[in-house]
């Protein structure tokens, strides 16, 4: 796949065969066999007799180079930012990334489509070509496994920031780390160990799927909402930019003061406050009274009994 001819089609308008011919250095003939290549990978680019090819819509294209201008310089010195056309999974590629993470050298990977993408308890995560947004790092973290409980949290407040800075209103979080803009879930963090390593360090695979331009989805089974329904323009790369700014901002704070800094933040984002809740076993209900200092989600019971859940062992959902 040719990301020539698509950087060239972007911008949705129409160019003659002549004239992609010769910015690509190839015959007219060439230019049409990388057409058909691109509407097999499903680009909808649309050719008229006389005013040549137009790629529906125009495109917005990841680019490495754009992300990294957008970055701060010293998150930009930080990350090694892998940009692919596609991939099983973004969180499988770090997971491939080898070794020597730690806080100076964060392995990012963006993908414009996954082949297999993963999403929480087993899930397939709906990924198609140039809609949405894949993103994975690397990290590496002391304090051993216990640290995850809140650290999962901290992600999701850090992904709301992002998107409260780029103009959305009022993004929740529902627990542990799913992103709800009204009622509907736009993007979700899937977090994978990498096993502890010497004494105390654990190393995570953070992946976060997005909505963006996605407008149709048949095959998802859950109330959904792209940043595209709720209105106005995405750059893809500028939620990147955003998205790892906050991360990394939060990540540090975090392995500095530990989870007490960001449960206000988490709390003010809750959207099962007060909320009938049933746990995914069904053995315990109760309503939703928010986080403790170590980020399980506490449920009232009958009795005004607090029942705190931990994240992994179970989910949540409204009760009825
Ligand atoms: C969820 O189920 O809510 C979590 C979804 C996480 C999806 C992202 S997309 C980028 C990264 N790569 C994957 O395979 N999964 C995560």
């Amino acid at each position: 796949m040719s990301n020539t001819l698509l950087n060239l089609l972007a911008d949705g308008e129409f160019h003659s065969g002549e004239m992609l011919a010769e910015r690509l250095g190839i015959s007219r003939t060439a230019v049409w066999k990388q057409v058909g290549r691109a509407l097999d990978n499903g680009y909808p680019i649309e050719t008229v007799r006389g005013k040549g090819y137009r790629l529906t819509g125009g495109l917005d294209l990841l680019s490495a180079a754009r992300i990294r201008d957008l970055l701060p310089d010293a998150v930009q010195e930080r990350v090694q930012l892998l940009v692919l056309d596609e991939t099983d999974s973004t969180n499988a590629e770090i997971g491939r990334s080898g070794h020597g993470w730690s806080a100076d050298k964060v392995p990012v990977c963006v993908a414009d489509m996954q082949k297999e993408g993963r999403g929480r308890r087993g899930r397939r995560w709906h990924s198609p070509r140039g809609e949405n947004l894949y993103l994975s790092l690397g990290l590496s973290f002391e304090g051993g496994f216990s640290i995850l409980d809140g650290l999962s949290l901290v992600f999701g407040v850090a992904v709301a920031e992002a998107l409260q800075e780029l103009g959305v209103q009022d993004p929740g979080l529902k627990w542990p780390n799913d992103i709800f803009v009204e009622g509907a879930k736009l993007g979700g963090i899937l977090i994978e160990l990498r096993g502890e390593l010497e004494e105390g360090w654990v190393r995570v695979i953070a992946g976060i799927g997005m909505n963006v331009h996605m407008t149709d989805a048949a095959d998802v089974d859950q109330n959904w909402v792209s940043l595209a329904r709720l209105g106005g323009h995405w750059e893809r790369n500028q939620l990147v930019a955003a998205i790892l700014g906050h991360l990394l901002a939060s990540v540090d704070k975090f392995q500095a003061n530990g989870f007490a800094a960001f449960r206000d933040a988490w709390q003010q984002r809750d959207i099962f406050f007060g909320r009938p809740l049933v746990a995914t076993h069904g053995d315990v209900q109760g309503i939703g009274r928010g986080i403790d200092e170590s980020g399980h989600y506490l449920l009232e019971r009958p009795d005004g009994s607090l029942h705190p859940v931990r994240a992994g062992e179970v989910s949540l959902r409204v009760a009825g």
